[in-house]
């Protein structure tokens, strides 16, 4: 057995984790705060980030995280840019560094660009002169622990490397609260010997905060599969009321009252059945298409057509938004002035990708309408997604200066601020006749209609001003 690993003698165990994301940060500060008595290090490429995880400044927002980092930071949890040190110093490795969808050559679109995490394991693998349990806790495509293991045996050291599969449930926003208090935990292993055993140490990570019972073990390809199918049935709820939302907007039913009907059967359930604009985030859209990816690959298109209907539901929910707009507000756009309300995925977050804003916020410019953009938290992300289109749009934090002047408010994230505002001031302020699109179905549509405004809800009868031919 290997065993020239320098231990500080302070700590049971080393863990380290390779990249400083949303989900190796916030999971590591939460272990570091549930076990005092591991040594747990967070390193990353990126220099500049580490120094943001030292800094008064986290790199990410998250309810709860600033007061777990503060009181850990330096104690048990540490950040820092020397990876290979890392490694060596380490008994057990979260790999957790991003894997987004390829953008060239074959699969691109669709399969996980994997070159971040290949890169990783060789690093692993060269730096490592003692045994380590290797856990992978990204969203990578089902068989990638398979793939690990070969780099990491690929050379005749002595090393030995177990492999885990450890996915990620956390959302974010809610991303502290999740990690202290799961539903589950899914740690998936070989089922040899070595496998177990190291899957039981992983375990034995867990136990201490979260109760037995919500520790589930499996064997690794379950485990790999079991994120992707979580995330791939999370986004078909949301497709799926969303395509009742477009028929009721048809029929004037309302999408809330058949959400509440259905969610009161336990079978279905009451949870992620509210309408939108469209789902959004680092996950949903990128795991249905590694899904759908994998699918065609074992010549399953059948299922992988199912899948991709998912992602082709909320691509049509996002233009239907648009083409909504268009046609309420006199078939042009042109030089109309719309502030978003929101830029946001979703609320309690910074994060941008892969939010219906960005989509929205594109297709405006294209029809050469000025844009507005608030946002609390996701300002600085939205002009780097936004970069180049600079001349038409303003970023204005405070929602009652972003709506002055305006034509047209449409509500992309469901900030609880935007339920509190003084509508009736922002309606004097505002280019009449005002229109607000409400792609959260989160503002009192009532009162703002009593207040003057034309309003647009998802899968709701509108409430307009015009009369109907
Ligand atoms: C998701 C999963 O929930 C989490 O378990 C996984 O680990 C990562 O992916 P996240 O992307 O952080 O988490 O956000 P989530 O709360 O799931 O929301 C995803 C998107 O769906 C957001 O844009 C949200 O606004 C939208 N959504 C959610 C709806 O439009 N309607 C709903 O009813 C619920």
């Amino acid at each position: 057995m290997a065993g020239k690993k320098r231990k500080d003698d302070k700590f049971k165990k080393n863990i380290l984790c390779i990249g400083g994301g949303y989900v190796g940060g916030s999971t590591m500060a939460v272990i570091a705060h549930k076990c005092p008595h591991y040594k747990v290090t967070v390193v990353d490429i990126n220099h500049n980030r580490i120094n943001q995880w030292n800094s008064d400044m986290l790199p990410i927002y998250e309810p709860g995280l600033d007061d777990i980092v503060q009181t850990t930071r330096g104690k048990n949890l540490f950040f820092s840019a020397d990876i290979e040190r890392g490694i060596k110093e380490a008994d057990i490795i979260f790999v957790s560094v991003n894997t987004p969808t390829k953008t060239f050559g074959t699969g691109a679109g669709m399969a996980a660009d994997l070159q971040y995490w290949e890169k990783t394991a060789r690093q692993i693998r060269d730096a490592s002169d003692s045994n380590k349990i290797i856990v992978d806790k990204g969203t990578l495509p089902v068989k990638t622990a398979l793939a690990m293991e070969r780099i990491l045996t690929a050379t005749n050291n002595d090393v030995h490397f177990d492999v885990i599969s450890n996915p990620e449930f956390l959302a974010e926003g809610t991303a502290i609260s999740d990690l202290i208090d799961p539903d589950r935990v899914l740690i998936g292993s070989r089922e040899t010997p070595d496998g177990i055993h190291a899957r039981n140490e992983i375990v034995g990570i867990y136990k201490n905060w979260v109760p037995e019972e919500r520790i589930i073990t499996s064997d690794i390809w379950s485990s790999e599969l079991s994120k992707l199918t979580a995330n791939a049935f999370l986004a078909q709820r949301i497709s799926s009321i969303n395509a009742i939302s477009a028929l009721c907007e048809k029929t004037d039913a309302n999408v809330n009252e058949i959400a509440h009907a259905i969610g009161l059967d336990k079978r279905i359930g009451d949870k992620f059945l509210s309408a939108s604009v469209g789902f959004g985030g680092s996950c949903f859209q990128k795991d249905i298409l590694n899904l759908v990816y994998l699918c065609r690959y074992y010549g399953l298109n059948e299922v992988a057509d199912y899948w991709e209907s998912v992602v082709r539901i909320n691509d049509y929910q996002k233009e239907r938004f648009i083409f909504n707009m268009l046609l309420t507000m006199f078939n042009t756009l042109v030089d109309k002035k719309i502030c978003l309300f929101g830029f946001a995925f979703k609320a309690n977050t910074g994060d941008t990708r892969e939010s219906p804003a960005i989509y929205i916020a594109k297709r405006l410019i294209e029809e050469k309408a000025e844009l507005v953009i608030s946002d609390p938290q996701a300002l600085e992300n939205a002009k780097m997604d936004l970069g180049g289109m600079d001349g038409r749009i303003q970023y204005v934090e405070d929602p009652y200066e972003a709506a002055a002047g305006c034509d047209a408010i449409a509500v992309m994230t469901e900030w609880d601020m935007y339920t509190n505002l003084h509508y009736e001031k922002i309606y004097q302020s505002m280019s009449k006749p005002a229109f607000i699109f409400d792609g959260r179905n989160i503002l009192n549509h009532k009162m703002l209609f009593e207040i003057g405004f034309n309003v647009f809800p998802i899968g709701k009868p509108k409430l307009s001003h015009f009369r109907e031919r």
